[in-house]
C-alpha cells in the first residue's frame, strides 16, 4: 500500500500529526485520520467521501508516512478492513469499518458503523446538534432560509449558504452555522437580528419570541458555548 500512496503533506504537518495524534474528524466530506497503522507502519490519511449508488466510498486524497510509536487511538488496517475507532459526525461519535474494495486506485467502502457512547452529560455541540436536527433543519432552514441562502439564490453572495434537503444537508448546514459563527457571540447576535428583519435584505423571517426564533437562539448559544470551529 505504501508504494501507491503519494506523500503530499509538508514536513511540518507530518511532525504535528505525530505529536498530536488525535481522533479522526469528518468535515466537508473529508475524513481526516491522524494515525492509521498497518503492522508497524503509520500514516496520516485524508479520505474523500464519494457516494456511489447507496455506498459510501472513500478515496485517498492525501497520505503521508509518520513515525510509528504505538497503535493508541489509531485506525488499524488489517484483513482488508480499516477500523476507525472514533470519528465525530454532527456531534455524535461513531466507529467505522472501511473495507478496501480496490487497491488501484485505493478505494474504501463503509461496511459498518456504530455509535460510540460518550459521557452522559451531553456536550454543547451534542445539544446544538439535537436541537438543530429536531427543530431547525426542516422547520427553519429548509422552509425559510434556503429560498435565498443557496447557490444561485438571492443571498448567493452571503457568507451563510445552505444545501437543499438531502442525505448530507443536515450535517452540511449545521457546519455552515458553525463556520459562520466560529464561536463568536457577536455573530450570534447578528444572525438573530437579521432573521427578525434588521438590516436584512431577506426581511423578517422569524418573529422574536416565536418557537423557531427561540430554538435558533438556543442552538446558536450552544454553538457559542462549544467555542470556535476546529
Ligand atoms: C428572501 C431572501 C432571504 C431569505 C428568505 C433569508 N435571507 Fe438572509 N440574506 C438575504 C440576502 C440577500 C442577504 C445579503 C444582504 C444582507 O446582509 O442583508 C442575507 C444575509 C444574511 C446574513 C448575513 C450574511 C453575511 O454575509 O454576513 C445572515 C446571517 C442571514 N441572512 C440569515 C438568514 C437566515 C438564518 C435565514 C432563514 C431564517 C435567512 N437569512 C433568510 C436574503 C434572504
Amino acid at each position: 500500500m505504501s508504494r501507491r500512496i503519494t506523500a503530499v503533506f509538508l514536513g511540518s504537518l507530518i511532525f504535528s500529526a505525530s505529536l498530536f495524534a488525535q481522533s479522526a474528524t469528518f468535515v466537508d466530506n473529508v475524513l481526516v485520520i491522524p494515525k492509521a497503522t498497518i503492522g508497524e507502519t503509520a500514516y496520516s490519511l485524508e479520505l474523500g467521501l464519494v457516494i456511489n449508488d447507496n455506498n459510501y466510498d472513500f478515496s485517498v486524497l492525501a497520505a503521508a508516512e509518520i513515525p510509528f510509536t504505538n497503535t493508541d487511538g489509531a485506525s488499524i488496517f488489517s484483513e482488508q478492513v480499516l477500523r476507525v475507532p472514533t470519528v465525530e459526525v454532527g456531534g455524535t461519535n461513531y466507529s467505522l469499518n472501511l473495507a478496501l474494495i480496490s487497491a488501484d486506485p485505493i478505494l474504501f467502502r463503509l461496511s459498518s458503523f456504530a455509535e460510540v457512547i460518550s459521557d452522559p452529560i451531553a456536550s454543547s455541540l451534542e445539544q446544538a446538534t439535537t436541537l438543530y436536527t429536531n427543530s431547525l433543519e426542516t422547520q427553519v432552514v429548509q422552509t425559510l432560509c434556503i429560498v435565498c441562502h443557496v447557490q444561485g439564490g438571492a443571498a448567493a453572495n452571503a457568507d451563510l449558504l445552505f444545501e437543499r434537503a438531502s442525505e448530507t444537508s443536515k450535517a452540511t448546514n449545521l457546519s455552515a452555522f458553525r463556520n459562520y459563527l466560529n464561536g463568536s457571540a457577536a455573530k450570534r447576535t447578528q444572525i438573530l437580528s437579521k432573521v427578525t428583519g434588521v438590516s436584512h435584505d431577506g426581511g423578517a423571517q422569524l418573529a422574536e419570541g416565536s418557537a423557531s426564533y427561540t430554538n435558533l437562539a438556543a442552538f446558536l448559544q450552544h454553538l457559542v458555548d462549544h467555542g470556535a470551529t476546529n
